[in-house]
């Protein structure tokens, strides 16, 4: 027998404290990095354990008994949380999305929920605050989200047909649940409902249609995501891709579609409407039509590192500055620091090396730093 090969190693801990420049600033909330991108978005991931195991995502090869998840002392607290999101409302920060692993396995995820939700841009304006689950637990704690101010949700659904989606949560999770789920955020209030299909060839691309037909015209937002090549467990290949160009002619051909302008600049997801009035759906074509020109996001990990890009091999250790009691404005400094020399751009050259520079470079988890 072979040695069996943990892929997903130690990266996590390769990663280096922020210096504190030595001459600290107050935010301007208008800092840019060195491809003038401002700093707009927050993913803040609560949990890396999920109770799935997508096989585009946490392969159970990898993710199995014996992988190391986080130790609660790890993680970041609620306060903690709660302290840095307020540094990067102040830096200019306006979209929070909770994510994971799975968010709403994090207990008393509600309780952060409040104390985000209580958080005001400099002009004043509340911000968006939403989450991204798979919706297993999510007929259960809506009102409970909503009560505590959430705004909406984004519920990953990969197919209809219930062997499929079992196939590709791998944990045998029946479908109708995700389903009820996503009729009782609606119902509660925590729409519009965006749906994050993840297109995997031969896997669940016949679903595209279906899919599509299912929530035309209802109030959710379908929105098909290429299959990327995050992290360095699912075994990504080019040809497992479907473009989103297929995805668009697939549909089109049988409900037609006409391309529509973007909600705002940076919006990851391309839109199209059915013409005959059907609303719309989403193309992330992070794959074939890279958007890191326009990326306000950083991503800030279940235990206090910064990410510049969902791609990076490494992030800044910002808990350690935290717990080692620096202030505000030291924090907020190195933090500031850290956006001005952000140059990533990954997607876009990956796009002019397809696949090689994917295999070349290690990567984070999607789970570890969330989608
Ligand atoms: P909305 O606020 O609802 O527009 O959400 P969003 O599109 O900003 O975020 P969401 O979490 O729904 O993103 C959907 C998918 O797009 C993710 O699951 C990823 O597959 C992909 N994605 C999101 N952000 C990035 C990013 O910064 N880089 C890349 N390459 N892909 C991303
Ligand atoms: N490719 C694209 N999207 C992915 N996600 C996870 N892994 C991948 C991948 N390999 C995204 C999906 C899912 C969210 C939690 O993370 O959008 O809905
Ligand atoms: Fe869990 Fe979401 Fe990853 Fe699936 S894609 S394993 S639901 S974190
Ligand atoms: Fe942003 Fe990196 Fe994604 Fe490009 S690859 S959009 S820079 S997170």
């Amino acid at each position: 027998m072979t040695a069996k090969v943990i892929p997903v190693a130690d990266h996590r801990y390769l990663n280096a404290v922020p210096p504190i420049p030595p001459t600290l600033e107050t935010a301007s909330g208008l800092v840019t990095d060195t491809l003038a991108r401002p700093l707009r978005d927050l993913r803040i991931s609560v949990t890396d354990r999920c109770n799935f195991r997508c096989v585009y995502c946490m392969p159970k090869e990898t993710f199995d008994k014996d992988y190391a998840f986080l130790p609660q002392t790890s993680l970041l607290s609620f306060e903690e949380i709660t302290r840095f999101a307020k540094l990067f409302v102040a830096h200019g920060v306006e979209k929070i999305r909770l994510t994971g692993g799975e968010p709403l396995l994090r207990k008393h995820i509600e309780k952060l929920i409040g104390m985000l939700s209580g958080l005001k841009t400099p002009g004043g304006r509340t911000l968006d605050l939403t989450l991204t689950t798979n919706g297993s637990l999510l007929a259960r704690k809506a009102q409970a989200l909503k009560d505590a101010g959430l705004k909406r949700v984004t519920v990953s659904l990969d197919s209809l047909d219930d062997a499929i989606f079992k196939r590709m949560n791998d944990v045998d999770f029946p479908v109708a649940e995700v389903l009820h789920g996503i009729e009782v955020a609606h119902k509660v209030g925590l729409g519009p409902v965006k749906i994050n299909m993840v297109v995997k060839g031969g896997m669940n691309d016949r679903e595209i249609v279906p899919m599509a037909r299912h929530f035309k015209g209802s109030p959710a937002i379908l929105r098909f995501i290429e299959y990327m090549d995050v992290g360095a467990s699912n075994g990504w290949k080019m040809d497992e891709v479907i473009p989103s160009s297929e995805v668009v002619r697939r549909i089109h051909a049988e409900m037609p579609l006409e391309e529509i302008a973007p909600n705002y600049p940076g919006e990851t997801a391309g839109r199209w409407r059915y013409a005959d009035g059907g609303g719309e759906v989403g193309m992330i074509s992070s794959v074939t039509q890279a958007f890191c020109r326009d990326c306000t996001r950083m991503r800030l990990s279940t235990e206090g590192k910064l990410y510049t890009c969902l791609f990076a091999a490494g992030g800044h250790d910002v808990r350690a500055l935290m717990r080692e009691g620096r202030t505000d404005e030291e924090i907020s400094t190195a933090i500031a620091h850290l956006w001005r020399a952000r140059g990533d751009r990954y997607s876009e050259l990956r796009t002019v090396d397809t696949g090689g520079l994917a295999q070349a470079v290690k990567k984070v988890e999607m789970s570890y730093i969330g989608g």
